[in-house]
């Protein structure tokens, strides 16, 4: 299959720009969409024809459900059977936004698009592009990341280009993201909401807005806990991985700077491409084959944004094992600590 490249400025839409997506959708094909924290591989979500067309491009397993994007909030009233009180105010608060509300779902929506539960992942994007598209083209957009599952999310086109191309009708090219991980998900179908995912919308924020939210255990848990199960099937997968066996190194700025340098020398002697990923406080510290910083420490923000980016380009400069400083976990820490550590299948070495 060709794939159509296009790009689309989301500040200066022209009129009828999204026509050739719209038509895709409407058909049931498949389109690769910028939003505001990744892009995401779209179908029309009501479709479970076109459910299983996403699947089988990301090669992704058929029970992890998909998260359902929408235009209005009205839409819940279609997709759910009923819309907790709970949902409204976080709806108000954070849509359109970086949030993944789960409710049960209504008989509209196929279990072929929930991975065969009878709840629903839905969000509302801000990407000006995302939202439009829904609009113009009246479907309820099914989408993944656009990533093979299993490698870090796309946060700039020619990610998905590099994952995708030939195994889609269309990629939207509307820049790099904003954000750069994943929603947070939050599940509203228990007695306390729980969140299943973090991501840029913190606990803290949550709360301000509907009280008491918990964490799922399983994801913010240190190492592998056999124990705990993921609510969200999709987080049970090592995922987010570079192909390069990634190790995380925490602890005191230089001690964690000596560790690297050491583990990276001896890799080194043995042969092996070192990649490091640095923080502009460190990274003149550093001796291995390629040393990246992926900005200040204290700017978690600019982290999260460049994260998925970095270890797609050491994947591309074929480096063999990559270490990284940890980082802080509060806030938008969580999520990226979250992330780096299913990279690194949980991988941490404490100096
Ligand atoms: O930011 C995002 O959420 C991006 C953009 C494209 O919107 N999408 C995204 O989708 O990250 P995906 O498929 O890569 O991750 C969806 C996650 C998976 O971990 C999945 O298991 C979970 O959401 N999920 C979806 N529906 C669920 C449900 N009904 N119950 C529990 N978890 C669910
Ligand atoms: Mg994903």
């Amino acid at each position: 299959m060709k794939t159509i490249v296009k790009k689309i400025n989301e500040e200066n839409m022209e009129a009828g720009c999204l026509q050739e997506a719209v038509s895709i959708l409407q058909r049931k094909g498949l389109v690769a969409i910028p939003t505001e924290t990744v892009y995401g591989l779209g179908g029309d979500a009501l479709d479970a024809e076109a459910s299983k067309k996403i699947y089988e491009a990301k090669g992704r397993p058929s029970d992890n459900p998909l998260i359902v994007h929408i235009a209005e909030v009205d839409s819940l009233g279609e997709l759910t059977k009923e819309v907790p009180e709970k949902a409204y105010k976080l709806a108000e608060a954070f849509w359109p936004g970086p949030l993944t509300m789960i409710m049960q779902k209504s008989d509209n929506v196929p279990y072929g698009t929930t991975g065969g539960l009878n709840t629903v992942a839905i969000r509302m994007p801000s990407n000006k592009i995302a939202l439009e598209l829904i609009r113009e083209s009246g479907v309820y957009i099914a989408a993944p990341s656009a990533n093979t599952s299993g490698r870090p999310s796309p946060t700039k086109a020619e990610h998905v280009i590099e994952d995708l191309s030939g195994k889609i009708d269309m990629i939207i090219d509307g820049g790099a993201v904003g954000i750069g991980l994943e929603s947070t998900i939050v599940d509203l179908t228990g007695e306390v909401p729980m969140i299943l995912r973090p991501g840029f919308i913190t606990k803290q924020m949550l709360e301000d807005v509907i009280g008491q939210v918990e964490v799922d255990k399983a994801i913010i848990a240190k190492s592998v806990d056999p124990s705990l199960k993921p609510k969200a099937p999709g987080m049970k997968y090592k995922h987010y991985a570079p192909k390069a066996e990634l190790t995380i190194v925490e602890g005191a700025e230089q001690a964690v700077v000596d560790k690297i340098n050491a583990c990276a020398k001896q890799k080194m002697e043995a042969g092996y491409q070192v990649g490091v990923i640095a923080t502009d406080e460190t990274f003149a510290r550093y001796e291995a084959s390629i040393v990246k910083t992926i900005g200040s420490r204290y700017d978690e923000e600019q982290i999260a944004r460049g994260l998925y980016a970095i270890l797609r380009e050491f994947d591309e400069q074929q480096v063999d094992v990559i270490y990284s400083e940890g980082f802080a976990e509060s806030n938008l820490g969580q999520a990226i600590m979250n992330r780096l550590l299913k990279a690194a299948g949980y991988h941490v070495i404490e100096v």
